[in-house]
């Protein structure tokens, strides 16, 4: 087995490792904070990452539900109620092994148990390597909305093991490829031309720099937004047929268009967008049918990033920013200028 790559996220006394590379769940028991004596690993019913993790200490293996909905404080009160029966202490560790519903739920349980212990994310899909287990954003949804309750926690290192990837499914794959198209476009690397390991890695190193320059998100963060401004809303609009990377590779290709009826971007770069999520990354560009443009419109003015107005974050000049007050003339034209799948064609969101 060859060594992982570590890919170090800058945050002072917070800092820690993400290590990338087949077989790379063998090395946690080296992120895990010493003086840990016993550690609850949080995983979901079939992940077939759980069997591979061994955090060197005593551990008990609790699980959590599939799906949206186990992302509840629910949940958070379910983990915490196991913690203490697994005899956790506030100098003891979590283990998040999952894709980002496990490590926001587990991250976020860590965050409040004994007002903070450590926590480790493994992360066994793609959407989880290249995003979610990065950057210490955790929490759980309420009933009003996703993500609406959760803190910031740093985990004490991520793990990123390639070989969770050969049994993730091929729409699941999908979600996380709209992700790293979002990288292409923040970054300008062809990201296509690096091999997994290296492409995972160079994914984990953008984060880390954004995150790293901007922890809380009172600025530059907030440029890992891009394309989600019309994607969230099609995730609501498609009552969450189209998942979150699929409505994020759609996204991207709006707000290109949206750059360019500012006047931010010329013609060639919308065209990149299409060319680069469509083709290099065989995602589809198009709107599901039937959608009501005005609730798209109405969806993205309520987008909890909107400051002053409609806000997105936009290609321009000086590369990808956030972008406030855009014109409603503006977004709507966007829409209309996007291409609008074939009816039936559903088929790309399956249930
Ligand atoms: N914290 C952040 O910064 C951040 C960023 C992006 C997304 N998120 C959150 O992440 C969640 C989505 O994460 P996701 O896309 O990883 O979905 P997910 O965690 O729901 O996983 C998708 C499916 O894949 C299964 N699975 C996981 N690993 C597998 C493997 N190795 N083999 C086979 N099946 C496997 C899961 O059981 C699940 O059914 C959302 O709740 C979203 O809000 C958080
Ligand atoms: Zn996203």
């Amino acid at each position: 087995m060859t060594s992982p790559i570590t890919v170090r996220v800058p945050l002072a006394d917070r800092s820690y490792d993400v290590l990338v590379g087949r077989g790379a769940a063998s090395h946690v028991a080296s992120l895990i904070p010493a003086g840990v004596r016993r550690a609850v690993v949080v995983t979901q019913s079939g992940n077939p990452m759980s069997a591979r993790v061994d955090p060197g200490v005593p551990y008990t293996v609790v699980e959590i539900a599939d799906g949206e909905d186990a992302k509840s404080l629910a949940t958070i009160e379910f983990l915490c109620r196991r913690f203490v029966d697994a005899g956790l202490t506030r100098s003891d560790c979590v283990i998040a092994v999952g894709g980002g519903l496990v490590t926001d739920v587990a991250g976020f349980a860590a965050s409040v148990y004994h007002r903070g212990i450590a926590v480790v994310h493994v992360a066994t899909t793609l959407l989880g390597m290249v995003d979610a287990a990065i950057g210490g954003k955790t929490g759980v949804n309420l009933p009003e909305g996703k993500n609406l309750v959760g803190a910031f926690w740093q985990p004490s290192g991520v793990v990123c093991d390639l070989d969770a990837l050969d049994t993730l499914p091929e729409r699941e794959m999908r979600c996380g490829m709209g992700e790293m198209a979002k990288y292409h476009f923040l970054t300008g690397d062809d990201l296509l031309a690096l091999d997994l390991p290296d492409r995972v890695a160079r994914c984990v190193a953008i984060k880390a720099d954004v995150v790293g320059s901007d922890e809380r998100e009172s600025g530059r963060r907030a440029i890992l937004n891009y394309g989600h401004t019309l994607a969230h809303a099609l995730e609501i609009a498609t009552d969450h047929r189209m998942a979150h990377g699929e409505a994020v590779a759609v996204g991207l290709c709006y707000a290109a268009r949206v750059a360019a009826a500012l006047g931010r971007v010329g013609d060639a770069r919308v065209h990149e967008h299409d060319h680069v999520v469509g083709v290099a990354y065989g995602l589809s560009t198009e709107l599901p049918q039937g959608l009501d443009p005005e609730l798209l419109v109405s969806l993205m003015g309520r987008d909890k990033k909107a400051l002053n107005g409609l806000t997105f974050v936009l290609d321009g000049p000086e590369g990808v920013e956030t972008v406030a007050g855009v014109p409603e003339d503006a977004v709507r034209l966007a829409l209309t200028q996007m291409p609008t799948a074939p009816s039936g064609g559903r088929a790309r969101m399956q249930p």
